[in-house]
């Protein structure tokens, strides 16, 4: 299994298989978790737990959205990988592979909720399978690895079910991935990747916004597919599309609110001294930083206008 060391990290984002190689800057997945952009700072002090590092999927919606602010964020990122795993349909001696399982916690609720389960964690950054061996690491029938999803470096058929929660978007090659998944799937088995995505094959004219640009900085991505792209590619890797949703209205939209009520606060005096009371850590944003916060929130409510949160639900096909 290959361990993605920092330059191992930089080989993978500069891969001779990602057909835009020339035109595009490799991407740098460390900076959206190393503190270095402020977005992922927020996120970290309000919902970034040691443990998952996804949106959430909230309770409170629409002009109530900043009330997640009080509730419990680091539940809403659980029912977020809940929703998923049930959309998984995990059986009792099921085979789970957790594609980019971040530090772990998926992969952990995968197997408490079906411990008899094989369940297997990856992630492409070393820190991360770090935490997550120590967290997760003393039970049965759950082990964590370093590695790339766009090379899985396991058997063909060799499991049941494939789960990607809110990674594929770092992926600089979706379609290399679908089939990597595919070959690792046994026929008939299950992959669930919940991703951003274009509304239509147009929207993505949208990708080079201004705004859009900053909102791919903040994620690190350099495209995404479309609602329609994504079931063509996985109907190409030898997948049968069985469902999408929009997930948009739970996790999107909600984040999006308490975003623009976190800025709006960070930007006034009073609003600053109501976060400091709520979490000292504030001290360590700065003017500027707020000012960023707010340029990234106008750049994600432009974003929004033309994509979805979705998860997918593909099934691999049978041979004939
Ligand atoms: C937003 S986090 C989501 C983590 C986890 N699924 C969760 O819900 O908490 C995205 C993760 O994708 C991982 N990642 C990015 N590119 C990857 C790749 N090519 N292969 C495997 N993991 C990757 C990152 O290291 C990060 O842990």
């Amino acid at each position: 299994m290959s361990v993605a060391t920092g330059s191992a990290v930089a080989d993978v984002f500069t891969d001779r298989s990602c057909a835009d190689r020339q035109r595009i800057a490799p991407l740098d997945v460390r900076s959206s978790y190393d503190g270095s952009n402020v977005v992922f700072r927020l996120l970290r002090m309000e919902t970034w737990g040691p443990a998952l590092m996804n949106l959430g999927y909230y309770t409170f919606r629409g002009p109530l959205a900043f009330l997640n602010l009080v509730a419990n964020l680091e539940a809403a990122q659980r029912r977020l990988v809940m929703e998923a795993v049930d959309l998984l349909e995990v059986g009792r001696r099921h085979r789970v592979l957790d594609v980019a399982c971040g530090r772990g916690k998926s992969s952990f609720i995968v197997h408490c909720l079906f411990p008899e389960a094989t369940v297997v964690g990856l992630d492409l950054l070393s820190n991360n399978v770090q935490v997550a061996r120590t967290l997760f690491d003393q039970v049965d029938n759950l082990s964590y690895v370093s590695g790339d999803a766009l090379h899985l470096d396991f058997p063909d058929e060799s499991f049941d079910r494939v789960l990607c929660v809110e990674a594929a978007f770092h992926f600089p090659d979706r379609g290399r991935f679908l089939r990597e998944a595919c070959r690792v799937l046994r026929p008939g088995g299950r992959l669930i990747v919940v991703d951003f995505a274009w509304n239509t094959d147009a929207d993505q004219k949208h990708r080079d916004d201004p705004e859009t640009r900053l909102v791919r900085g903040v994620w690190q991505w350099h495209d995404l597919f479309s609602v329609p792209e994504y079931e063509r590619v996985a109907g190409d890797s030898g997948f049968e599309m069985l469902s999408s949703s929009d997930w948009s209205h739970r996790v999107t939209r909600p984040i999006q609110g308490l975003f623009q009520f976190l800025s709006t606060l960070g930007n006034s005096r009073w609003g600053r001294r109501i976060l400091l009371w709520k979490n000292p850590l504030y001290r360590s944003f700065s003017h500027a930083d707020w000012n960023e916060v707010a340029s990234a929130v106008r750049a994600h409510a432009h974003f929004h206008c033309y994509s979805k949160y979705m998860a997918f639900v593909f099934e691999k096909r049978c041979k004939r």
